[in-house]
Order: structure tokens, then sequence, then C-alpha cells
């Protein structure tokens, strides 16, 4: 019996987009899983059966003390659209930097093994004209950008007690995506208007550059950090490509075989260029086949034509 099967992964946000799916790796993998999310953005039918799953509202510090003891935490819940980071700052910051306050508290309490924590390509802000890295400089335009450093800050000054590894995710797409959230996911946003109307509305410039990165890619790669001897280290969890704006667009509108868009003023604190390499990711890991943009899209294209 392999001894580190016998792990048991605590994965909040477990019923969102990406933790659901890390969720089922797990599960396939024959992990034993905790899940903890709100409710606040994740949907019930995303958590995967045969966890524990916990409806836990993690910026309460007494939700806390309701967490069965777990070896590994993987910290995916919190707020997750830069433009509702605007409309709602208190509650981002609620929901991003006090619940992973909480989180560090739960996993020191537990002895936790790492924290695994799911940071922002955000965190970088502007000006961003060229290729990002782990270096690069820091400085967050939007509430969820300020957010998502601030608890990156806070992981790092417990990291004696709680070692960590920190991905800064770039633009992640794929199945499992929430379809009718206009406001978060660029790749989920443009497929599911050219899905059901005969337009896509683009909110800015089409010659933003972008580095989308599929769920597959990113799950197999939180899926390393379990048995990763790295602790205590920042990744850009990226694809190492960039596209702009128009030719994801033009991607999708061959796809579904729309053919209008229409160019609307941009949204606040949305950075212009946002793309990076990914060479330390895939030297650490050992992962370098990452899916590319035509294959990805094809295969979220076709989940979602099923699911019609
Ligand atoms: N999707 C991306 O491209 C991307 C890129 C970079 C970083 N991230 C980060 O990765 C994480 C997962 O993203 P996602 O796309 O799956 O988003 P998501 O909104 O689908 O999932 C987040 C989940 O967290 C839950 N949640 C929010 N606040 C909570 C709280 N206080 N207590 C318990 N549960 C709470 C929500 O209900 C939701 O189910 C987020 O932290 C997000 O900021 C996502």
């Amino acid at each position: 019996m392999n001894k580190e099967k016998n792990l048991k992964i605590l994965v909040t946000g477990v019923a969102g987009f990406i933790g659901s799916k890390i969720c089922k790796k797990l599960i396939e993998n024959k992990y034993t899983v905790v899940g903890i999310d709100d409710l606040s953005n994740g949907k019930k039918k995303n958590i995967p059966i045969g966890i524990k799953f916990l409806k836990l509202d993690l910026s309460r510090k007494s939700s806390i003390k309701k967490i069965p003891k777990c070896d590994i935490i993987f910290h995916l819940a919190g707020q997750s659209s830069g433009e509702k980071s605007f409309d709602y700052p208190i509650k981002d910051l609620e929901k991003n930097t006090i619940s992973t306050i909480n989180m560090i508290e739960y996993g020191i309490k537990n002895k936790c093994r790492k924290i695994i924590y799911a940071s922002s390509m955000s965190v970088y802000g502007e000006p961003s004209n060229k290729s990002l890295n782990e270096k690069s400089q820091i400085n967050p335009i939007s509430c969820y950008g300020v957010s998502k450093i601030t608890s990156e800050k806070y992981i790092k000054v417990f990291s004696k007690k709680l070692p960590y590894i920190i991905f800064r995710m770039f633009n992640v797409y794929g199945s499992g995506q929430n379809m009718r959230d206009l406001k978060q996911g660029m790749v989920s946003i443009y497929l599911s208007q050219a899905l059901k109307g005969d337009k896509i509305v683009v909110k800015g410039s089409l010659d933003r550059k972008r580095d989308f990165i599929h769920i597959d890619d990113v799950t197999n790669i939180w899926m390393k950090t379990i048995k990763s001897k790295k602790i205590n280290k920042i990744y850009n969890l990226s694809s190492g490509s960039n596209y702009k704006v128009r030719d994801l667009l033009k991607k999708i509108l061959d796809l579904t075989g729309k053919k209008k868009i229409l160019k609307m003023r941009g949204t606040i604190g949305d950075q212009f260029n946002s793309y990076s390499n990914n060479y330390q990711i895939s030297k650490d890991f050992k992962y370098k086949k990452f899916i590319n943009i035509d294959q990805g899209l094809k295969k979220f294209y076709t989940s979602e034509k099923k699911l019609k």
C-alpha cells in the first residue's frame, strides 16, 4: 500500500471550476478528500461524489474549528473575478485574504505538511509589455490583485510553521467553467456568447495579449505538488504562450461558425498584456507537454456542444 495515498487532502473552493476538477483527479488517484465551499459562486452539482463536503464560509474564523484534520491544503476558495473585485472590494478582501489567514491558522494548528495556494497573474499588474517571470515587478492594478498579493505575503510570513507553494495562475480555461458568468474567464465568456447568440461582445482592445492554460495542465501540475519536495516557492502557472485577444476570437468564430464581434470599452483594472514564460514550473515539476490553444479550445467546444 502506497503510504502517500493515505494522505487526506483539503480542497477549498471545491464547488468552483478549478477546485472541482482538481478534486476529481484526487479521487481518481484514490486520495481521501475533504472539500469546503460556501457556494457563493460555486455550484453544488460541481462537487464530486465520494468526498466529505462541508458548506463553510472560510472568511469566518469560527469555520476553521469545523474542518477535520488534513495533511495538505489545496486552497482555491476565493472571489475569482477582477471586475467584480471593484464592485465589492471588502467582500473581495474577506473572501481572498481573510480566508487565507484563516486557512494558515488551520494549517498551523493541524500541523499540515503544506499549503498550495491559488494566486493569480493579477499580482503583476502593469506595466506588462513583455513576457513575465517570477521575478517581474509586482504592481497590481485591481482590488483582486491586491487581495491576492496580500494573501501571498501572509502565507510567506508563516512559512516556517506552514510551508507553501504559490501558483500564480494565468488564464485557465476548459470544460467546467461557469458559462453563465460573463465577468470571469475570457475564453468561457467569448465561447458562451458565440454558442448562445450571433455575436461576441468584447470589452477592451483586441490587441491585449493573454496566456491561456488548459484546465487539464493545471490539475496535472497541482497533483504533482503532493509528492514534490519543492516548498516555499512561487511559480507562474502558465502555458508559456501568448495570443492576442483577436487571435482567440478568430479561433472561436472559426469553431462556432459565428461572424460578428461587438467592441466595447474595457473594464476597470484589466491588464493590457499578461503572459509569462513557464521555464521554472516546467523544470521543477518536469512538465513539458502543455495543451495548445487549438487542441484545448476544440476540447472545450466539443464538451459544451454535448451539454446542449
Ligand atoms: N480561473 C482562472 O483563470 C484563475 C486564474 C488565477 C487564479 N485563480 C484563482 O483560483 C481559484 C479558483 O478559481 P476558479 O476559476 O475555480 O473560481 P470559482 O469562482 O469557480 O471558484 C472559487 C470557489 O470558492 C468559493 N468561495 C469563495 N469564497 C469562499 C469562502 N469565503 N469560503 C468558502 N468558499 C468560498 C466559491 O463559492 C467558488 O466555488 C480562485 O481563488 C481564483 O482567484 C483562477
